[in-house]
């Protein structure tokens, strides 16, 4: 439908698209559940999965970041051994196969050559591959064995948002069917952890103000910019660092807190913005560590934690979510401080230099 993809009244489709994201998440939990509430995938997915000793995920860009996550999530969930690797680097450095190797292909579009590549490769090698896109009928969908969908609507904007949410989404559904499969023991209850997640991220973008005096105060001046997390925070702090670096131009780094001492810490000067997240119990005191670290050295810390790990002058602080979900919410405050940096620096937004919202070529 066109209409859906008019901006409406807003300014631009990232910030529409921002917004879009709990409404893309409660589609997502009706997409993937039937009447009795329990996930339902298919047939054709659930037997690739079964057969799969070992999981690929192959993807560029955003759509990268998401495979992290998702890794985290096959393994601690579901218990299968699962790799990441970057589309363009795979063809040339591709990594030992297990026996029975599954290809799960991310990618909002369907159409990015460097995956597409990967895909001609291992077909012809026979093996398996799962899309997981928000295209139904792209290339990569049409030419994978099977197609998980993202439900997400049309994402216009270069920068990627909502897509990253919603693979993160289907990755978990996905993990938590492979694990109920294998008569694992789940954590908590997905889809009713789900349904949370996305009125707290409707929580978060009726505060958006908070995140435009964010960006005011840390990025609108700044040359560069830092993002520390730990765990699944290390992962998101890399898209954090990816979407201020496409949109507003400043030179953006995400590191893992404990490797902020082998090297990116010489960068830090008076008044350099280091933007953490603090969202995993299991390591919220070393990264307070760090931005003790990065405070002592200059640093202007900007700290977005998660409740009963908070401390009084964080910038800001998100209802608690359960660990291997935080993602999900811990994005959007950098999204939305990425999309503010960006408007007070008068970058365009919804189209930045030199980037293509599908690369089609290698
Ligand atoms: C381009 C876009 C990114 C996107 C990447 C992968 O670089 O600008 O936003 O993450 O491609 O795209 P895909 O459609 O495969 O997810």
């Amino acid at each position: 439908d066109a209409s859906d993809i008019e901006k409406g009244t807003y300014a631009h489709y990232m910030l529409k698209e921002m917004d879009e994201q709990p409404a893309v998440i409660r589609n997502i939990i009706q997409h993937y559940q039937n009447e009795n509430g329990d996930i339902e995938l298919t047939e054709g997915v659930r037997s690739l999965v079964s057969e799969a000793d070992r999981i690929y995920i192959v993807a560029c860009g955003t759509s990268y970041h998401a495979g992290l996550v998702g890794k985290q999530l096959i393994e601690r969930v579901a218990g299968v051994p699962t790799e990441v690797h970057v589309a363009s680097e795979f063809g040339y450095n591709m990594p030992l196969l297990t026996e029975k190797p599954l290809f799960l292909f991310i990618s909002q579009s369907g159409e990015t050559a460097d995956s597409r590549a990967v895909l001609v490769e291992v077909k012809k090698r026979g093996y398996k591959a799962l899309t997981l896109t928000n295209v139904a009928g792209s290339t990569l969908s049409r030419e994978a064995n099977e197609t998980m969908l993202l439900h997400a609507g049309p994402e216009i904007a270069v920068a990627s948002t909502k897509a990253y949410t919603a693979q993160i989404a289907v990755l978990a559904i996905l993990a938590y069917d492979i694990a109920r499969a294998n008569g694992k023991k789940l954590p908590f209850d997905l889809m009713t952890e789900l349904a949370r997640v996305a009125t707290i991220m409707d929580s978060v973008m009726a505060q958006k103000e908070i995140f435009e005096q964010l960006a005011d105060k840390f990025l609108k001046e700044s040359r560069n910019a830092f993002f520390l997390g730990r765990g699944m925070d290390s992962y998101v702090g890399l898209e954090g660092a990816l979407k201020l670096k496409e949109i507003s131009y400043i030179q953006a780094e995400g590191y893992p807190g404990g490797e902020l001492k082998h090297g990116p810490i010489a960068l830090i000067e008076d008044g350099t913005p280091v933007i953490t997240l603090v969202s995993q119990p299991n390591t919220h005191l070393n990264i307070r560590g760090n931005i003790k670290e990065v405070v002592a050295r200059g640093a202007v810390a900007c700290t977005i934690s998660m409740e009963g790990m908070e401390h009084e002058s964080d910038s800001f602080v998100l209802p608690r979510v359960e660990p291997l979900l935080t993602p999900l919410v811990t994005v959007l405050p950098l999204q939305l401080i990425s999309y503010y940096a960006a408007l007070a620096r008068d970058c365009d937004v919804d189209k930045p230099r030199n980037l293509a919202k599908s690369v089609t070529v290698e």
